[in-house]
């Protein structure tokens, strides 16, 4: 069997064929992830970069500017820019949601502590502005700077959603577009950007990785209730008991009766969870279809993200990249 064969999932096609790429970015980042004045850096950082991860962000920041003919050597930084955003906020992120598991191995905040987690994320980000200076791009600076302040302004707004049954779908999208999509529309936009390509090609590349992160991010919190820990690598409950209004609940939430309602009142407003109430939410989620409901959209949004694509060049590239739409929703890790 060929390679090709073998790279049967759209997100390995796309792998493959950013092969060489990919293993200069993965060169970059392990080239500036290291500190040589505090060892404690190179420890959390190869704990959770070792540990893989799809890398899906820099892949879609190489494919964008490949798909529009990019020769230059900045797509890597830039690849790389992002992959370092992303790291940095999963650091912050483990510690504000007190999760234990990432990439099927305890997190940095329980190896370690939150200060470690929250220090050496804060250096990740320092290193990934560095990194985006070196292309010498005013405007792709100021695509990537503006999306770590909305990256940090959704997890924000998260934070004072989560907690309130009155967190409805229209701040839900607030929360995902900006926590999450923002990354992806940004990579894409700055592969366009550095490309060279034309205003459409710019921004048919930005409303794609924004449709695509929104599906992404559906499907995450799909999988946070029904995916399984050993494919996640996370563990499954964790927005639960953060008492996280995600999608799958506020749908719940919206269709219930008045007993569904004192459940939830109890267990996301006031808190008092106990044994069993996971399963129960879950009975309740399966009971209205909000799981189902949930894909739906995010098959939609993927959908959209699919359709932006009409505007780019046809070429095997762009091929993958809609193959890709199809993996993000039917991921289970
Ligand atoms: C995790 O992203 C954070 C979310 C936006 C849900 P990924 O699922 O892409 O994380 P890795 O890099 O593959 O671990
Ligand atoms: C991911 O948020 C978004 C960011 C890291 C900014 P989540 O908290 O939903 O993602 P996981 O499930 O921990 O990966
Ligand atoms: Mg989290
Ligand atoms: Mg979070």
């Amino acid at each position: 069997m060929s390679l090709d064969e073998k790279a049967t999932k759209p997100h390995d096609r796309l792998a493959l064929a950013l092969a060489e790429d990919m293993a200069a970015v993965n060169a970059l980042i392990r080239d500036r992830m290291s500190s040589e004045h505090a060892p404690r850096i190179p420890e959390v950082t190869a704990h959770l970069i070792e540990a893989g991860g799809k890398r899906l962000r820099p892949m879609l920041t190489l494919a964008a500017a490949r798909l529009l003919g990019y020769a230059g050597p900045f797509h890597v930084h830039l690849a790389a820019t992002v992959e370092f955003i992303h790291t940095a906020t999963l650091l912050h992120d483990d510690v504000v949601d007190e999760s234990a598991q990432r990439r099927g191995r305890p997190t940095a905040n329980l190896l370690w502590d939150n200060k470690s987690s929250v220090l050496v994320g804060d250096y990740l980000f320092a290193r990934s502005f560095q990194l985006m200076t070196e292309t010498d791009n005013m405007r792709v600076l100021g695509i990537l700077s503006n999306a770590a302040a909305v990256i940090a302004e959704g997890e924000v707004l998260q934070l004072t959603a989560a907690q309130d049954l009155r967190t409805d779908e229209a701040i839900y999208l607030q929360v995902i577009r900006g926590k999450t999509a923002a990354l992806f529309s940004a990579a894409t936009e700055v592969g366009g950007v550095i490309a060279g390509g034309t205003e459409d090609q710019v921004r048919a590349l930005f409303d794609y990785g924004d449709a695509l992160g929104i599906a992404f991010q559906m499907v995450d919190d799909l999988l946070d209730y029904s995916g399984s820990a050993a494919e996640t690598g996370k563990n499954v409950g964790d927005d639960f008991r953060e008492r996280k209004l995600t999608l799958p609940v506020i749908k719940a939430v919206a269709a219930s009766d008045a007993t569904e309602r004192a459940f939830w009142t109890r267990v996301i407003e006031k808190g008092h969870q106990e044994d069993g109430d996971l399963d129960h939410a879950l009975a309740l989620m399966a009971r209205h279809g909000t799981l189902d409901a949930t894909r739906a959209e995010a098959i939609a949004w993927a959908e959209r993200a699919r359709a932006a694509l009409t505007a780019l060049p046809a070429a095997p590239l762009r091929e993958m990249l809609d193959d890709l739409a199809d993996f993000v929703v039917a991921r289970v890790r």
